[in-house]
């Protein structure tokens, strides 16, 4: 098989087991809050990081059963991100996934509640699966790592320091450090949940959390590149926002060019991570480099 095709096909498998998995987990909610949730939670995307977390279990050999809630809890806080940033008081998006913004739709008072029941769902997720867990530590591993990565030492204080830095000029160091928490904390916090779910020893914990920082990393500079150079069509999204907002982005610091290079890099240093899987770890070589030639 040609290795696009592969990679597709071993994609989608991951897919085939995340997609009803959010569902059923959306199914029971009784609230008035449960179709502002479903909005957003089961409209597509990419489902980058729950396949990551899958296939970072499949690659230490554990059970695809084990990581599925916690793939799961990471796209929830994935989604309730979404809600949250594209809010006016945050980056003020309309578009997202091709549709209007949760807030568009629902209003603000719901967008905000509906990423708040989002985030309670995806621990609720993990907590529970954490009670008939066959490894309790294994499980409780996974729940500290995404608790960590979306948290006020991760995802959450790298949005503070993206809306602080609008405006500012800031260093590429301080830029970088933006990018890995924003973004990267909640791609390495998935990858480290497979990892931890497998009973990954200390060494492949760490080999797999600098794999998922430096994927992070390439994915949103490439989400920058994104943004000055798509269109709303394929992206999806409003091009040109960041530019609007005066964010700080690798292409506001360094241009096109030199941001396209950094992606690169930042692509080459997490496939060297993995080098001492071998051929075992294709398929996240193949997902570190799409994270950079990706068109949305
Ligand atoms: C968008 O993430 C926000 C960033 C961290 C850049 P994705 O590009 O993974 O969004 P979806 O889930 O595929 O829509
Ligand atoms: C978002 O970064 C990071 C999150 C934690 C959601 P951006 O603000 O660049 O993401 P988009 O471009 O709106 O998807
Ligand atoms: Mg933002
Ligand atoms: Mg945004
Ligand atoms: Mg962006």
């Amino acid at each position: 098989m040609n290795p696009n095709n592969e990679y597709q096909t071993r994609y989608a498998s991951y897919l085939s087991l995340i997609e009803p998995a959010l569902r059923l987990a959306v199914e029971p909610l009784e609230s008035p809050l449960k179709e502002a949730i479903s909005y957003s939670l089961l409209s597509g995307g990419k489902r980058l990081r729950p396949v990551l977390t899958l296939a970072c279990c499949d690659l230490l050999h554990g059970c695809m059963e084990d990581a599925i809630p916690f793939a799961c809890a990471v796209e929830m806080i994935h989604a309730y991100s979404l809600i949250h940033d594209d809010l006016p008081c945050m980056d003020d998006d309309d578009l997202r996934r091709g549709q209007p913004t949760n807030h568009k739709v629902f209003g603000e008072a719901m967008a905000v509640l509906a990423g708040d029941g989002l985030q309670s769902l995806a621990f609720a997720t993990m907590a529970h699966q954490t009670l008939e867990a066959t490894n309790v530590w294994h499980a409780c591993r996974a729940m500290a790592a995404v608790a960590d990565g979306c948290g006020v030492q991760g995802m959450v204080n790298g949005q503070v320091r993206d809306l602080q830095a609008e405006g500012k000029p800031v260093s590429l160091s301080s830029l970088q450090a933006i990018h890995a928490q924003k973004t990267g904390a909640l791609i390495e916090a998935a990858c480290l949940a497979g990892a931890a779910c497998a009973g990954a020893d200390t060494a492949s914990y760490q080999t797999i959390g600098r794999f998922g920082q430096a994927v992070g990393l390439a994915f949103q500079i490439a989400d920058d590149i994104l943004d000055a150079t798509s269109d709303a069509q394929t992206l999806g999204k409003t091009p040109g926002k960041d530019a609007r907002d005066h964010k700080a982005t690798y292409v506001s610091l360094l241009g096109l060019e030199t941001a396209r290079l950094r992606a690169q890099a930042a692509c080459q240093q997490a496939e060297e991570a993995l080098s001492g899987f071998g051929e075992s770890a294709w398929f996240l070589r193949m997902t570190a480099q799409n994270a950079v030639k990706r068109s949305k």
